[in-house]
């Protein structure tokens, strides 16, 4: 039942809910792409996007052996949500059976903020009570909610910080009351021509931004999740940040804006290369001392190599999901410090 009061076994089980996410050595899948998302990465390999291939994928993800040693939870989309395996086993049910937390994507995508140059709001507050209900009974153990944020062009302005803040926090207090964890997902573009100091500065702000509406919202910290991008050079910039000082440009602005009451903070891949995240996650975690776990919840840096070897056909599944294991292992290496560029060399 949707309550209004946080009772104290539902904040017990957001905490426990949580710490599951970041349990040691181990991240998230995030393979909630939306229908148009899903069609793109499909179009990357000729595959059609349509219901059949997209459960044909999602089976090929989630029955990799072996991977609930790295993967503690997977972010799912409505329809995969209703989707089965094979054997007709729902996949939130079959997740949950191999020790694995299904999770929703809950947010309905973006719009423009009128009166700005492009900057984006993040739709889905009407109805999430009540959706939230039907997923939690479905076995949906948390949420995930994706505000988007650019830099350049004077971008962002102080009502697009401002928006994204607050939709973000409404969102968290009411998956909270629900009794699902909200992941919370402030991502700023890695696209654009910025240098990583600008990247750090509007880091901060956003950053300080959320964190100040999510205690107005009154959401329990040690009962949600953290989704940042990392501090980065943009894209377009001649001189990209290299791994060091990206890790020590994260762990600073994050050790002034994050606070430690919550327990994980799983980055973004956001168009990293596969290797370049997992080398960025694995440094920042060798500099060791920081109040949260910080993990992973990569969607492409995850799934890109298993899509380009699987290429939708049903021979190339094995290999495929060796290669899924292989990255959800180097990344479950990384969250120890333990990656090295020899793990590479083994696929
Ligand atoms: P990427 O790791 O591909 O950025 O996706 C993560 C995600 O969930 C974006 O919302």
């Amino acid at each position: 039942m949707l309550t209004n009061k946080l009772t104290r076994e539902i904040i017990n089980q957001l905490k426990e809910t949580a710490q599951a996410m970041v349990a040691p050595g181990k991240g998230i899948l995030a393979a909630d792409e939306s229908g148009p998302t899903i069609k793109k990465r499909f179009d990357t390999i000729g595959v059609e996007s349509s219901g059949e291939t997209r459960q044909a994928y999602r089976e090929l993800l989630f029955t990799t052996p072996g991977i609930q040693e790295f993967i503690s939870g997977v972010i799912l989309f409505d329809e995969t949500m209703g989707q089965s395996t094979r054997k007709e086993i729902l996949f939130p049910k079959f997740l949950a059976g191999r020790g694995i937390i299904p999770g929703i994507k809950v947010d309905k995508g973006l719009t423009l903020i009128p009166g700005t140059s492009d900057e984006k709001a993040t739709q889905g507050l009407d109805g999430l009570a009540e959706r939230m209900e039907k997923y939690r009974e479905v076995g949906a153990g948390f949420a995930k909610w994706r505000g988007v944020l650019e830099i350049g062009n004077h971008k962002p302005t102080r009502l697009g910080v401002d928006i994204n803040a607050h939709a973000l926090a409404r969102y968290a207090a009411i998956t909270q009351r629900a009794g699902l964890v909200p992941i919370v997902e402030p991502e700023i573009l890695i696209t654009g021509s910025h240098d990583i100091e600008t990247c750090e500065q509007v880091s901060k702000w956003v950053l300080g931004r959320v964190f100040s509406e999510l205690a107005q919202h009154r959401v329990i910290l040690e009962g949600m999740i953290l989704k940042p991008s990392m501090v980065t050079s943009g894209d377009g910039h001649p001189d990209q940040a290299d791994i060091e000082t990206v890790a020590k440009a994260t762990i600073r602005a994050f050790k002034q804006s994050v606070p430690a009451a919550v327990p994980g903070v799983v980055f973004l891949s956001g168009g990293q290369s596969s290797e370049l995240a997992t080398a960025h996650l694995n440094a920042m975690n060798q500099m060791g001392c920081c109040p949260w776990e910080l993990s992973f919840s990569y969607g492409r840096a995850l799934q890109e190599k298993t899509l380009l070897v699987w290429k939708g056909n049903a021979d190339n599944l094995s290999m495929a999901q060796k290669t899924l294991l292989h990255r959800a292992e180097c990344n479950g290496a990384a969250r120890y410090g333990n990656y090295t560029q020899a793990m590479e060399e083994v696929v």
